[in-house]
């Protein structure tokens, strides 16, 4: 058995881009494509400043004439700041499992949360990752376990992979044009944001597939595209109050960890990580314009009932997004994943009503009615081997 020392560790993370490419054996970037939108057709370019306005001017009043409580945020600041970091190299995942030999051991800081498996992964029937873990997913809904839904936001395009449902396969509205390394897209405001993997659903001959909807809370979204909707939940979240929806959603999902502002010393967890419970739901859909698929209540968690959350994919990753690779990776680890493997239609005004629902929460969630971008998907080596393949 080999202690890592803190010398050791400076010398993983300084390793040489060469070398990291070599231990890291990413299996990333298929091809070298990326989604950009026609200019003809499309609300894009006759609404989309019109539409910010106008989504503005709505926020503005509902944040006016809202009833809300207005009173102190205590989860702002919440945030427990764990940089991203290259991945792991054998000896992180060395050291990890001396620590399950022996307890006393410090684990490698470099995975504050004491293990390593990312997220987000191949979720089809039957996968399993090869990562060897020790962790296991929360298996129960998470309304079962003490967790309540403390943010909502989603990504361009999926972030997991279920085959036949979203995968590289998958297509929409939005047209191929090659770039340098990845799939990217122009989100509105000039920004690249990276776009996942798309449903097979989108036929370019049906109107509702192809009819852009005239959104009003939502910004830079697209009927006929894709969309990767995370509820991240927590039994830290300041649950049942005004406080509970939370932009980042961080702070949702460290409200009462050690929270000086929380006056109930049966919520507060005082700095003790072990009770801690968190999750995320994953649900994947594919937007049209076609009122039969209305849903009102979006913003409190994934849909369950009928086709709706029936074939579900358990096990335990990170947090996401495109500023994550599989080689620099979240510390955020240890989280279980609940996602649904099938692809669903939703019209756009659930997504639309969800946008106006959180844009009436207390604390400022603007910067989530935006598609984020999405993390290309997690390679075998860095996917935790703890799928359950079961209904919630
Ligand atoms: C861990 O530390 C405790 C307290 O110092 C000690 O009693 C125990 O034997 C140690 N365990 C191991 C595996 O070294
Ligand atoms: C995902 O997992 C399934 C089941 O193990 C497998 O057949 C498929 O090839 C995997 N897809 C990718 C892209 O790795």
């Amino acid at each position: 058995m080999k202690l890592i020392s803190a010398a050791t560790i400076l010398a993983l993370l300084s390793l040489t881009e060469a070398e990291k490419t070599r231990n890291l054996k990413s299996k990333s970037s298929k091809s070298s494509k990326s989604w950009s939108y026609p200019k003809t057709k499309s609300c894009k370019d006759k609404s989309s400043t019109s539409a910010t306005s106008e989504a503005d001017t709505e926020y503005a009043s509902l944040k006016a004439g809202s009833l809300i409580d207005t009173g102190d945020n205590i989860c702002a600041g919440s945030k427990v700041e764990l940089p991203n970091i290259p991945c792991m190299v054998q000896e992180i995942i060395d050291e990890i499992e001396m620590k399950n030999v022996n307890p006393n051991l410090t684990v490698n800081p470099n995975f504050a949360l004491g293990t390593p498996e990312q997220a987000g992964g191949n979720v089809t029937l039957g996968y399993i990752g090869s990562l060897d873990v020790d962790s296991t997913p929360i298996l129960r809904p998470y309304s079962e376990e003490g967790m309540c839904p403390v943010n909502v936001h989603w990504h361009a395009g999926t972030e997991h992979l279920s085959q036949g449902e979203y995968d590289y396969d998958g297509k929409g509205p939005g047209v191929l044009v090659e770039m340098d390394d990845e799939y990217r897209k122009l989100a509105m405001d000039g920004k690249e944001i990276r776009q996942g993997l798309r449903c097979h659903h989108y036929d370019e001959t049906d109107i509702k597939f192809t009819k852009e909807y005239d959104w009003k809370y939502c910004v830079d979204m697209h009927v006929g595209e894709t969309y990767e909707v995370h509820w991240p939940h927590s039994n830290m979240g300041d649950c049942g109050t005004s406080n509970q929806y939370q932009y980042p959603f961080y702070d949702g999902v460290f409200c009462n960890f050690n929270n000086p502002k929380q006056t109930d010393p049966e919520k507060n967890f005082q700095g003790d990580l072990s009770k801690a419970k968190i999750g995320v739901q994953a649900q994947i859909f594919t937007i049209v314009n076609d009122e039969d698929y209305y849903y009102p209540n979006l913003i409190d968690g994934m849909i369950v009932g009928g086709e709706y959350g029936k074939e579900m994919t358990k096990y335990t990753g990170s947090t996401t997004g495109d500023s994550r690779s599989n080689e620099i990776c979240s510390q955020y680890t240890g989280i279980t994943w609940q996602v649904d493997r099938k692809c669903h239609l939703i019209s756009a005004s659930s997504f639309d009503k969800m946008c106006q629902d959180m844009l009436s929460q207390k604390d400022d969630m603007s910067s989530d009615v935006y598609a984020h971008g999405a993390r290309e998907i997690v390679a075998d080596h860095l996917t935790a081997d703890n799928q359950y393949h079961r209904k919630v």
